[in-house]
């Protein structure tokens, strides 16, 4: 099967250059999540995972108008009563630019951060944008019912 080869090949080629973009990129380690909105909750086995962002984009979501650009999405992955790691999704005017087009999510840019603000550099975020590509249309989030019916 010809087509297997070739997808194979370029796949292997993604691959090793994303885990060159293992590095900082736009997405800012949130420092504010007092400030936001916890609007739903996710448990998975041992990890509990409570998402927030903002207000305005909440209420952007309800009204079926596109999240503003400076909104942060936020997983703060809980495990054993602590914080375990959280991942972050940003969104920036033109921020897609950064990317090649085929791995845009748009213009949100995501980033997995330990709890001391360091990011996790063996990680490639391409990996992150990937799997969040198949909610296009849903500003590229699993949880975008949740917010859009958070009071
Ligand atoms: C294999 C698919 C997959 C990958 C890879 C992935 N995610 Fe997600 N992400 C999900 C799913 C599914 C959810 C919904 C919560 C759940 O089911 O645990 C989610 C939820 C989120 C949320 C909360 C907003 C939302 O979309 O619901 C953020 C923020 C997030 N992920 C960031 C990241 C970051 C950062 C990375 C890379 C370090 C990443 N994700 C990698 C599937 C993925």
């Amino acid at each position: 099967m010809k087509s297997t080869v070739i997808a194979g090949a370029v796949t292997a080629t993604l691959v090793s250059t994303a885990s060159a973009l293992a590095e900082q990129n736009r997405v800012r380690f949130p420092g504010n999540l007092g400030e936001l909105e916890h609007y739903t909750t996710v448990r998975r086995g041992e990890v509990t995972e409570f998402m927030y962002t903002s207000r305005e984009a909440a209420d952007a979501a309800k009204a079926g108008e596109p999240i503003p650009p400076g909104t942060q999405v936020i997983l703060q992955d809980w495990r054993n009563g602590e914080v375990y790691r959280l991942f972050v999704m940003e969104k920036g005017e033109n921020w897609g630019d950064d990317y090649e087009e085929a791995m845009r999510t748009e213009n949100w840019q995501f980033q997995w951060f330990w709890p001391d603000g360091s990011i996790n550099l063996n990680e490639n975020t391409q990996r992150c944008r990937s799997c969040h590509q198949a909610r296009d249309g849903r500003e590229f989030m699993y949880t975008f019912d949740q917010l859009r019916n958070y009071e």
